[in-house]
C-alpha cells in the first residue's frame, strides 16, 4: 500500500486507477484528502477492518476490486490453482466485517465470475470487468434509488439521518444522502439533521463533510439531542442506510439507529431505509440472526486518541444494531419502494 494526496475524483471513495485500487482514507476525513494505493489483496482486507473504507456497498466493491487483484497476484497457470487462490482472498476478505451483507454478495459474485472462465487469463479478465460492473452498478442504483425515495420527501423536509449513508458509504452518490440529494437536486427545500454518531462519528466527520461539500443545509447534532428535536416539531422524518436486511424487513445498521426508529416511532414520524438489494438478507427470516459486529473498546474508551474513561473499565462496542420491522415504514431500493409487510414485499423486488 502507497500513499499520495489527491482531490482529483472529488466524492468517490473507491477508483481503479493504472492497474490499481485506490480508496479514500476515511479515518483522515475530514481534515486531509489521502487516497491510498493497492495492489495486494491483504492489504485492501486490512484496510476494511480498519475503516479506512467503510459502509456496506463501498465495502462490497472494495473487496470486488480485492478479488480481481487476488487473481493478478496468483501464478497459478490452472484453473483449480486459480480457484483455490481466490478461495483463500475470499476468506482473508469475508474475515474483515461480519455484518455488511453486500462484502459476502460481492465475494459470491466474484467467485461465480471466476468459476464461469476455462481459462486462467481469461478469468482474470472477466474478474476485473466484473468488479468494475458491480462498482458501476451501485453508482446507478443509488441514483435510481434517489428518484424513487425523492418522492416520499415532501418540500421543505426536515430529515434527520445517522452515521453515513452517503458517496463514502458506497460506489458514489449514496443510499440515504442519494435521496436527500435527489431531493436537492429537484428543488426541494430539504434540510438535514446529522447525529454526530458515536463512537467513530461517521455522521460528525463524514455526512457533514459530504453535505457541507454539495451545499445542503445541513445541522450536526449529538446523537441524544435527537428525541428533543423530534418533540420539538424539529423533523419530519428520519432517513437511514443499511448493512443487512433480514426477509422480514428487520434491518442492521448503524449503532444508535434502532433508538432514532423508535424515537421517530413515539413521536408519530416516519422512519425510512434507503438501501439497494444487495443489502437483502432474505436467506435470514428474521434480524435477530444478523452477525453483529463488536470492535475494540479503544474506539469507545477514548476519544480522537485522547483516554476519556479510567483504565480498567469495561466496554461494550456493539458497531451495529437491528431495527425490528415494525419501525421501518418503508425501504427504498434500486427497484422501487417496499412497504410492509416486507415478508412479502421485499422477496418480491427481488423475484423482479
Ligand atoms: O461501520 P460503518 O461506518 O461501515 O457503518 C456504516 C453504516 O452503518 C451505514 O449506515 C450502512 O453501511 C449503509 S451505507 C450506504
Amino acid at each position: 500500500m502507497t500513499t499520495g494526496s489527491t482531490v482529483t475524483v472529488g466524492i468517490t471513495p473507491i477508483a481503479w486507477t493504472g492497474g490499481r485500487l485506490r480508496l479514500l482514507d476515511q479515518t483522515r476525513l475530514p481534515g486531509e484528502q489521502v487516497w491510498l494505493e493497492f495492489d495486494d489483496y491483504r492489504e485492501v482486507a486490512a484496510a476494511i477492518r480498519e475503516m479506512r473504507v467503510r459502509g456496506a456497498p463501498a465495502i462490497g466493491v472494495a473487496a470486488a476490486y480485492g478479488m480481481s487483484l487476488a487473481a493478478r497476484q496468483s501464478r497459478a497457470t490452472d484453473m483449480p490453482a486459480l480457484l483455490h487462490d481466490l478461495d483463500v482472498a475470499m476468506e482473508t476478505l469475508g474475515a474483515t466485517r461480519p455484518t455488511a451483507v453486500n462484502l459476502f454478495w460481492a465475494l459470491r459474485r466474484m467467485r461465480a465470475v471466476a468459476e464461469s472462465a476455462t481459462m486462467t487469463e481469461d478469468a482474470r479478465a472477466r474478474l476485473h470487468v466484473e468488479a468494475i460492473a458491480i462498482h458501476a452498478q451501485d453508482v446507478a442504483g443509488n441514483r435510481q434509488m434517489g428518484q424513487f425515495g425523492a418522492t416520499l420527501i415532501p418540500d421543505g423536509a426536515a430529515i434527520l439521518t445517522h452515521c453515513n449513508a452517503g458517496a463514502l458509504a458506497t460506489g458514489g452518490y449514496g443510499s440515504a444522502l442519494g435521496v436527500i440529494r435527489a431531493a436537492h437536486g429537484a428543488g426541494n427545500n430539504v434540510r438535514v439533521y446529522a447525529d454526530e454518531t458515536r463512537p467513530l462519528l461517521q455522521g460528525a466527520r463524514l455526512t457533514a463533510w459530504e453535505l457541507v461539500h454539495d451545499g445542503i443545509p445541513t445541522t450536526l447534532i449529538a446523537d441524544t439531542m435527537a428525541g428533543s428535536l423530534m418533540r420539538r416539531g424539529l423533523i419530519t422524518c428520519a432517513l437511514v442506510g443499511a448493512d443487512r436486511i433480514a426477509a422480514n424487513g428487520d434491518v442492521a445498521n448503524k449503532i444508535g439507529t434502532y433508538q432514532v426508529a423508535v424515537l421517530a416511532h413515539e413521536n408519530g414520524l416516519p422512519f425510512y431505509v434507503a438501501a439497494p438489494t444487495s443489502t437483502f438478507d432474505l436467506s435470514l427470516p428474521t434480524g435477530d440472526d444478523i452477525p453483529i459486529e463488536e470492535r475494540a473498546g479503544d474506539e469507545v474508551t477514548h476519544f480522537a486518541g485522547v483516554r476519556t474513561a479510567p483504565v480498567g473499565i469495561m466496554v461494550a462496542n456493539h458497531a451495529f444494531d437491528v431495527t425490528p420491522a415494525m419501525y421501518v415504514t418503508a425501504i427504498i431500493t434500486e427497484r422501487g419502494i417496499a412497504y410492509p409487510p416486507y415478508s412479502t414485499s421485499l422477496a418480491k423486488l427481488v423475484e423482479g
